[in-house]
């Protein structure tokens, strides 16, 4: 029987066919594994099921010395230093997809919250100061014929352009690779980021983060944003440039923001705290019922995939399993 390490209980229903197969360890407690016994309690693993809170790196993987595969219950995978496993032959998994739609919804919510100021709206309300209705009231902006500049335009950028055109918003987006068809579909036009950032109303970010994204988004694109603009971001924390980001919100460089992911997480800059043009979130993206028990069925089915000796397709790195290096029989 393969024995399986799960650093976070999951949803039931997701892991059931695991659980009828393998002999799982599940960390039983609220709140993250401490790094300590996740190294403890890898060492038999023959996979793993990880958080992007767990830093799956070459000691973790030198902790187990029979690990056949990593499958992160998230799309990003910037917490697992995929060049070692795939020195080491291991397979990462990851769970895209499945969570396009839930992730697009929460970048919305956040682009809407902002535009229409519901949050600190909300807060009016139940601090009681609501005595008659203002025509200058909470004024915010509408999205109807505003610039949408999307940062990235994997799946989820372009399930949040498509979106923003029932909005009737104008579309452009930044990626490393053009993508004539999305353009055919949405009429959104591909720019450079420096023009993207100048021209959109509000900037939304769907890269991963790497070497090359973090802190893409820093003093300098800031202010080339200008002062009605607005930035949501439900990517990585780390894409953006935290303390430029408070600056920035504080100086009125840019109008607000909405974020759902933090450089330091779960640790919130103090200062954003204080801040009533910004949306805070707790890293919900991906948070609905029906989508956290599919990130939990595909890192299983993938996983199971693996341990007989096939390739899934949310592989990152199947280069692995194909070309012969496996560590797997
Ligand atoms: C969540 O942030 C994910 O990468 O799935
Ligand atoms: C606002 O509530 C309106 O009726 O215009």
């Amino acid at each position: 029987m393969h024995r399986i390490l799960i650093t976070r209980r999951l949803p039931e229903e997701g892991i059931g066919k695991l659980l009828d197969t393998a002999d799982v360890d599940i960390w039983p407690e609220d709140g993250p594994m401490p790094r300590e016994s996740m190294l403890e309690r890898i060492a038999p693993a023959d996979a793993i099921i990880s958080l992007l809170s767990d830093r799956i790196d070459e000691e973790a993987m030198d902790a187990a010395p029979s690990l056949k595969a990593i499958a992160n219950y998230a799309v990003g995978y910037d917490n697992i230093d995929v060049g070692a496993a795939t020195s080491r032959g291991i397979p990462v998994l990851n769970t895209p997809g499945v969570l396009t739609d839930a992730t697009a919804d929460l970048a919305f919510s956040l682009l809407l919250s902002v535009a229409r100021r519901v949050v600190e709206s909300d807060r009016y309300v139940r601090e009681g100061r609501f005595r008659i209705w203002e025509p200058k009231l909470l004024l915010g902006k509408e999205l109807k014929g505003r610039t949408l500049g999307v940062v990235g335009a994997g799946q989820i950028g372009s399930a949040v352009m498509r979106r923003a055109r029932c909005f009737g918003m104008e579309l452009a987006y930044h990626s490393r690779k053009r993508r004539p068809g999305l353009e055919e579909e949405l009429g959104c036009e591909f720019l450079p980021l420096d023009e993207l950032l100048e021209r959109s109303d509000f900037i939304t970010l769907h890269v991963p983060l790497t070497e090359e994204t973090r802190h893409m988004i820093g003093r300098s694109e800031l202010k080339m944003m200008g002062p009605g603009s607005v930035l949501i971001n439900t990517s990585r924390g780390a894409v953006v440039e935290e303390n430029a980001l408070v600056e920035a919100l504080k100086n009125g460089d840019i109008w607000g923001a909405g974020l759902d992911v933090y450089e330091e997480e779960p640790r919130v800059h103090s200062d954003l705290i204080g801040l009533d043009n910004v949306v805070l979130l707790p890293h919900l993206g991906s948070a609905t019922e029906e989508t956290r028990t599919k990130m939990a069925e595909l890192a299983v089915n993938g996983l199971m995939t693996v341990l007989s000796g096939g390739v899934p397709e949310n592989c990152v790195n199947p280069e692995v399993l194909e070309g012969g290096v496996r560590r797997i029989v």
